[in-house]
């Protein structure tokens, strides 16, 4: 009887390893949780690569975040286009990109509260005879695609007016190179173009002005309310402000 016994927890315990070596590499070396951010890395100061390490204030914040959830933050980059579907599709646990929040996005996904605040402003070649809004009529415009920016242009313009970039960086290389006039993008990476690039200029006429929140799939109300406490308490804290100064000089 005893030999029965220990054979069947031998077996029992030979079945065990082999699933529990069977498992996928899902769980990290130090055995933390993952939670996933989809991004597009070409949005400085919000989010952007130096080597192979991502920073930003985005990064930042979600670092906090993820600290506060226990878990460990892998940013995933993306062209900013598809980070809403892969937020949809579960590929990422949320998306954090400098997204404005719109009406339409609100149909796909769920908005956290809002962590900063954008403004979409017209960059020009310096001397452009562009000096306001209305200037911009009939002007060829560059955007990055599926961007705020870049539906609002396409609204007011014109489609056949504005050319969508797959980055804001080479919208800012067409503006040079004379194959836009103008390039619509928000205030922080705009000023980061300008200061990398010169004989630009930033027009003083805003044209939008928005809220960025933190994207997360329809069904899972779980992960905004634990990301909503979690920015709550950052906010309160002070860390939050104290990751955008770190960025953002104040004006
Ligand atoms: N705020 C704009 C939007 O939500 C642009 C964001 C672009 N972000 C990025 N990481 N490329 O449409």
């Amino acid at each position: 009887m005893k030999k029965v016994l220990s054979l069947i927890l031998a077996a029992a315990l030979m079945l065990c390893f082999a699933a529990c070596s069977q498992q996928p590499a899902s769980t990290t070396p130090d055995n933390a949780t993952v939670i996933k951010m989809g991004t597009n890395a070409a949005f400085p100061p919000y989010e952007f690569k130096e080597g192979d390490a991502f920073k930003g204030i985005d990064v930042d914040i979600a670092t906090e975040i993820a600290k506060e959830l226990g878990a460990k933050l892998e940013v995933v980059d993306m062209e900013f286009d598809s980070i809403i579907t892969s937020v949809q599709k579960g590929e990422v646990d949320f998306g954090m990109a400098g997204m404005t929040v719109t009406d339409e996005r609100k149909l796909e996904v769920n908005f956290t509260s809002s962590y900063a605040t954008g403004v979409q402003v017209v960059i020009v070649n310096e001397g452009s005879d562009i000096k306001s809004l209305d200037d911009l009529e009939g002007k060829k415009i560059g955007t990055q695609l599926g961007t705020t920016g870049d539906i609002y242009s396409k609204d007011d313009y014109g489609e056949e007016n504005v050319v969508s970039y797959s980055k804001g960086a080479d919208a800012i290389i067409a503006l040079k190179g004379g194959d836009v006039d103008a390039v619509i993008i928000d205030n922080e990476p705009a000023k980061a173009f300008v200061a990398q690039n010169e004989g630009l200029e930033i027009l003083e006429t805003e044209y939008a002005i928005e809220d960025y929140a933190i994207a997360v799939k329809k069904e899972n109300t779980e992960l905004l309310d634990k990301i909503n406490a979690a920015l709550e308490k950052l906010t309160a804290d002070g860390t939050i402000d104290k990751i955008i100064a770190n960025y953002i000089s104040a004006e």
